[in-house]
This record gives C-alpha cells, sequence and structure tokens, in this order.
C-alpha cells in the first residue's frame, strides 16, 4: 500500500506535505515525493528511500499552499526516481498520486502510444495523469476529464490529483481508502485518518465511487456518474495512545511495551462479572441469535490470521460451536459455501487489507454477515461491515504487529465466552476466564520486570540458517506468530509447525545445534510437546523453550523463559510476549530496520 497526503489553504504545504509524509511512512517507504503548485507552476520533488532521503532534495522553505505527497511501497515497476510518485502528464497539466493497481493500464498505455505518448516510468499510475491531460485538450473540466478516465479504468485507486490550470484538487477513491480533513479555510487529504488527527477530527471518508473537488473553501463531492453527494462530516474521536515515538528506541518497542495498557482499554467496559462472560456490545448480537448460529468463520491475513486461529479454538472449546479460520486471500479464491445464519469475523488492525475487504464482500454477496474485529477507527472494514468493534490498542505504527495482536486475542476471547454462555460455559467457567482476562495485564507487566534470558535465545537464532517454531492447540499459532516476527523484521528462514506433526517431516531438517522454538504453556497437551522437545534434542537441537514460571519442564530447555502462569485459555497472550522481544533483539542485533523492514508495507490495500 502507499501513502498520499494532500493539502490546500492558506499556509504553506511544504511543511505539512512532509509532516504527513512522515506519518504515513508505515504504509510504504520505498521512495517518496512531493507536488508543490505555486502561481501556474507545479514542482516535482521526489527521491529513492524513506523522507529522510526526500528531505535532502527539498528546498527549504517553499512558497506553495497546495501540494500532493506521496510514500510508494512498489506494485508496478522497480524502486526508482523515475517510478515514484507524482506523476505528470506529457504536457505538465496534470500531477497525480495513486494508491491501488490499475488491472488493464496494459491498455490504457497501448491507447496512448497510438497517440504518440510515451510514459516515462514503468508504473500503472503514469497512465492515468496521461489520459485526463488528454481529455482535458478534448475540452472537458477537470471533474469531467477525470471521471471519463477513470470511467475506462478497471481495477483500484485513491487519487489525488493536481492541475496546472486550475486552482483545485480532485480526489477519487475506488478499493483504495482516501479520507478528507476539514480545517477552517484549508482542506487536508490522507490516506489513513491517523495523519490528520493533528489537524482536524472533521473528516470525510470518501466511498468507492466518488470524486471530490477539494479547494480552501471546501469540498463539492460527486459520483463518477456524475451526481452530487451530501459529504458527511464524521468527528473523529482520538484513539487512546500516542502515535509519537516518544522516548523509545523504536515503534515496535513502544508498542511492545504498551501491550498492558493497549489490553486495559480493549478490556475496558466488556466484562459481565455476574452473568460470567464478557460482551462486545458493538456487534450488537442478542443470544437468540448467537444460540442459533450454525458456526462462526473467522477471518484474517498474518498475523491476524494467527489471532483468527486462537479464536476459532477458543470458540469451539467455549461455545462447542464450530469455527473455523480462513486466510483471507484463500478464502475467497475457494469460492467459499456461507450459511446467512452464520457469523463471520472479519479480523484486522489497519481495517484496509485488500484480501480481507474481499472476503468480507464475497461473504455479502452471498447473504452472509461480517463483523469487524478492526483497530483503525472508521477503516474500510469497519464501514464495510456496518457493525463489530474496535480493539482499542492505540495507533500501531511498527510494520510488525505486536499490541494488535495481543487485543485481537483478546476480543475473541470476550466474544468466545459470550457466544459460549450462551452454550456451554458455566458461568463459573466464564467467570473464571474473564478474571483471568482482567489480571492478564499485570501479567504482562510482570514478566516485563523480568523478561528472562532473551539475549541468550538471540544467540542461538541470530546466524541461523532457519529457525523451526512449534506449539500444540493454542500455542500452535503463537508459534506461528513467533515466526511470523522472526521472518519479517530479522529476515531469517522460519517455519512453524504444530508440534505433533513435526515427526512427520521437518525433523528431517534438524542437525546438530538447530535452534528450535517450542511452546510450551501449563495446559493439557504440555506433555506432548514434550515428546516433541525430546525428539528435537534426540537430533542435536538447541531448544528455546517458552514456558510457564516455575514449571520443571524449564529443565528440558537450553534456553528457557519462563512467563507468569495464567488460566489455559489466556496463555497466547503471554507465551506471544517473549517471541516477540526474540524478534526485536535479533533484527538490532542483525542491524535490520525493525519499524521500516525490507519489502513490507504496514497494511497490503492490495490484492
Ligand atoms: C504482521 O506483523 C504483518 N505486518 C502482517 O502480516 C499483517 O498482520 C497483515 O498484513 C494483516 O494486516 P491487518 O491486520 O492490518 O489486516
Amino acid at each position: 500500500m502507499c501513502g498520499i497526503f494532500g493539502y490546500v489553504g492558506h499556509q504553506n504545504a511544504l511543511p505539512l506535505l512532509v509532516e504527513g509524509l512522515r506519518r504515513l511512512e508505515y504504509r510504504g517507504y520505498d521512495s517518496t515525493g512531493v507536488g508543490l503548485k505555486h502561481n501556474d507552476t507545479i514542482e516535482l520533488l521526489r527521491a529513492v528511500g524513506k523522507v529522510g532521503s526526500l528531505q535532502t532534495v527539498l528546498p527549504s522553505s517553499h512558497n506553495a499552499t497546495v501540494g500532493i505527497a506521496h510514500t510508494r511501497w512498489a506494485t508496478h515497476g522497480g524502486v526508482t526516481e523515475a517510478n515514484t510518485h507524482p506523476h505528470a502528464s506529457f504536457d505538465g497539466e496534470v500531477h497525480l498520486v495513486h494508491n491501488g493497481i490499475i488491472e488493464n493500464f496494459r491498455q490504457l498505455k497501448a491507447q496512448l502510444s497510438a497517440s504518440g505518448i510515451t510514459c516515462s516510468s514503468e508504473t500503472d499510475s503514469e497512465v492515468l495523469a496521461h489520459h485526463i491531460a488528454l481529455a482535458l485538450k478534448e475540452g472537458r473540466t477537470p471533474q469531467e476529464a477525470v471521471a471519463n478516465v477513470l470511467s475506462r479504468a478497471r481495477g483500484t485507486w485513491g487519487l489525488c490529483i493536481l492541475f496546472t490550470s486550475h486552482d483545485l484538487l480532485i480526489c477519487a477513491r475506488h478499493g483504495s481508502p482516501l479520507i478528507l480533513g476539514k480545517g477552517d479555510g484549508e482542506m487536508f487529504i490522507s490516506s489513513d485518518p491517523h495523519a490528520l488527527a493533528h489537524h482536524t477530527n472533521r473528516v470525510i471518508y470518501l466511498e468507492d465511487g466518488d470524486m471530490a473537488t477539494v479547494t480552501e473553501e471546501g469540498v463539492d463531492l460527486s459520483r463518477l456518474t456524475g451526481q452530487h453527494v451530501e459529504a458527511n462530516v464524521t468527528v473523529l474521536d482520538q484513539n487512546w495512545g500516542e502515535s509519537e515515538l516518544g522516548d523509545s528506541p523504536h515503534f515496535m518497542h513502544k508498542e511492545i511495551y504498551e501491550q498492558p495498557d493497549a489490553l486495559r482499554h480493549c478490556i475496558a467496559g466488556r466484562v459481565e462479572r455476574t452473568l460470567g462472560r464478557g460482551r462486545l456490545g458493538g456487534m450488537r448480537l442478542t443470544n437468540d441469535v448467537m444460540v442459533q448460529t450454525p458456526y462462526v468463520g473467522l477471518l484474517g491475513c498474518g498475523t491476524a490470521y494467527h489471532a483468527a486461529e486462537i479464536g476459532k479454538m477458543l470458540i469451539e472449546s467455549m461455545a462447542r460451536l464450530p469455527a473455523v479460520a480462513n486466510i483471507s486471500s484463500e478464502f475467497r479464491s475457494n469460492d467459499p459455501v456461507i450459511n446467512p445464519k452464520a457469523l463471520h469475523l472479519a479480523v484486522s488492525q489497519s481495517g484496509e487489507t485488500a484480501d480481507t475487504i474481499a472476503a468480507i464482500r464475497e461473504i455479502q454477496l452471498k447473504g452472509g454477515q461480517a463483523f469487524g474485529v478492526v483497530n483503525v477507527v472508521g477503516s474500510t472494514i469497519a464501514r464495510l461491515c456496518g457493525q463489530g468493534v474496535y480493539i482499542h490498542s492505540g495507533p500501531e505504527q511498527s510494520v510488525a504487529s505486536t499490541k494488535a495482536f495481543t487485543n485481537m486475542v483478546a476480543a475473541l476471547t470476550i466474544f468466545a465466552t459470550q457466544i459460549g454462555r450462551t452454550g456451554n460455559l458455566s458461568r463459573a467457567e466464564g467467570r473464571a476466564i474473564m478474571e483471568g482476562l482482567q489480571q492478564t495485564p499485570h501479567l504482562m507487566e510482570a514478566y516485563f520486570d523480568d523478561v528472562g534470558p532473551i539475549d541468550e535465545a538471540v544467540e542461538l537464532v541470530a546466524n541461523a540458517k532457519s529457525v523451526l517454531f512449534l506449539g500444540r492447540g493454542l500455542s500452535a499459532p503463537v508459534a506461528k506468530e513467533g515466526a511470523l516476527k522472526l521472518m519479517e523484521i530479522a529476515y531469517i528462514p522460519c517455519l512453524a509447525y504444530p508440534a505433533g506433526e513435526m515427526k512427520h517431516g521437518p525433523i528431517a531438517l534438524l542437525e546438530e545445534g538447530s535452534p528450535v522454538v517450542i511452546v510450551a504453556p501449563n495446559d493439557h497437551v504440555k506433555d506432548k510437546t514434550l515428546s516433541a522437545i525430546h525428539e528435537c534434542r534426540a537430533r542435536g537441537a538447541r531448544i528455546i523453550l517458552i514456558h510457564e514460571k516455575g514449571d520443571p519442564i524449564e529443565q528440558e530447555g537450553d534456553v528457557s523463559i519462563g512467563v507468569p502462569a495464567v488460566h489455559p485459555q489466556l496463555t497466547p497472550l503471554l507465551t506471544v510476549l517473549p517471541l516477540q522481544l526474540l524478534a526485536y533483539r535479533t533484527a538490532i542485533k542483525l542491524g535490520c530496520d525493525v519499524d521500516r523492514p525490507r519489502n513490507l508495507a504496514k497494511s497490503v490495500t492490495v490484492e
């Protein structure tokens, strides 16, 4: 995904654009650029690399009061200055920034060649600029030109377009988020409300098919088909938590240690002790609906999918109701059968993940109902579902998701007790789980007071050819999450496998000194996991063991890291913490960019 920021108003645009890019950098950081309009001249300044690289080519000041900016995550074309947005049309009249994918860009490009126009980049976005300029030359207004071209485009876009001869910006949205911020005599544009919150709390979420003409006076909203639309102004409720780094060395470090407080915000107001359950009010689920639910489907990608897998197990365990966790991209590709009475939970930190959005649309197309379990307020998934819950993690900016994971698991745990209590879950059991959940932030803090021999574990994995992560039951998705963290920020090849399955193949990978991370909390499958430890050790593996503090199993590890005891259904909230720290400290030891790992973006808004 990419980051878009735009401004039109009475202030100097350049510093606002740079600050906007800085706040959006987590969305993609292959290259960055700005387009600044002053009088009838538009100046383009672009650089490969992060915002810091762009700042080396920017002037110390600029008179422009209108501008657009972009931070790119490459989809079409390599990471080069030529492929960096903004892109300009052949005649310099149109400059634009784009987030999304134009699926028929080759046909559009061929049409340009037929008109004698050649592109200077490999991107799909550039062809839009040329076609809009051609449409203008045929006598259309900017609005008509944009609508004409987008009616011929196929794919997804969040677009912000600047014109040399017109004092306005045109924004258009189809499948890629774009939000307008309303100031006094000024307007802001961003692909993420989080970058607007410092300027205004009055925002307008563009919907798919919307086109907005933006000037310093305000916005004129219409559909691509022409009809005028009333602009609904939403007042952003300030998510708790500062998005600034503060005195943390990295956002990931900050967000790992914010988990106790984030968890408190997720649980607050959602515990019903007397009924022995939690309750997610935002899902507006009545007991009779839950009782009649044939199954619960969960969706997610990456970390969110791991949380969904844990949710699936908790729902089946507590509600004795069939539940299934699906990888969003696979779900839609496999032509799913949807029961309209089933409940589908779409799990997503950003609420902008294209694969999960596509899966939701598939569910809704087949008469199903989807509930968002998301972090970003007002995100696409939240609005597409129209029902669901916010996990209240606060802004999560490090690409590697940490506090959102534990809050997703907590929210799904609350849901499992809620639907469980309409079935087999007893009041006493439900109460014990919820009391345990309320205790968990303190237990997390207790762990953070004594994180154990993480650095010894780092020594075992930092230069490993690969690392095997094993867990059973609720710890199997935790093992996957630990592997994902180490892969995505330390670039170490990892394999996560259910502990019981390891002997059916992956054990062949083991040789003398192979590091194996095994998650073995004090639950009903611990003894079985012990067998896997012995099988690995018999082949020379070095065991990094995540266990309950004080459990004798500790002696089975070469490096044993204990976490506080907690209710067996809540162990993932604690066993994941050492794995997050292991990945974080290994990445630092290897000199990796912890918060902006190569090739990744915080939220993938393309399929
Ligand atoms: C998590 O560390 C990864 N950055 C990635 O797998 C992420 O979880 C995935 O892209 C889903 O994002 P979402 O939660 O915003 O939908």
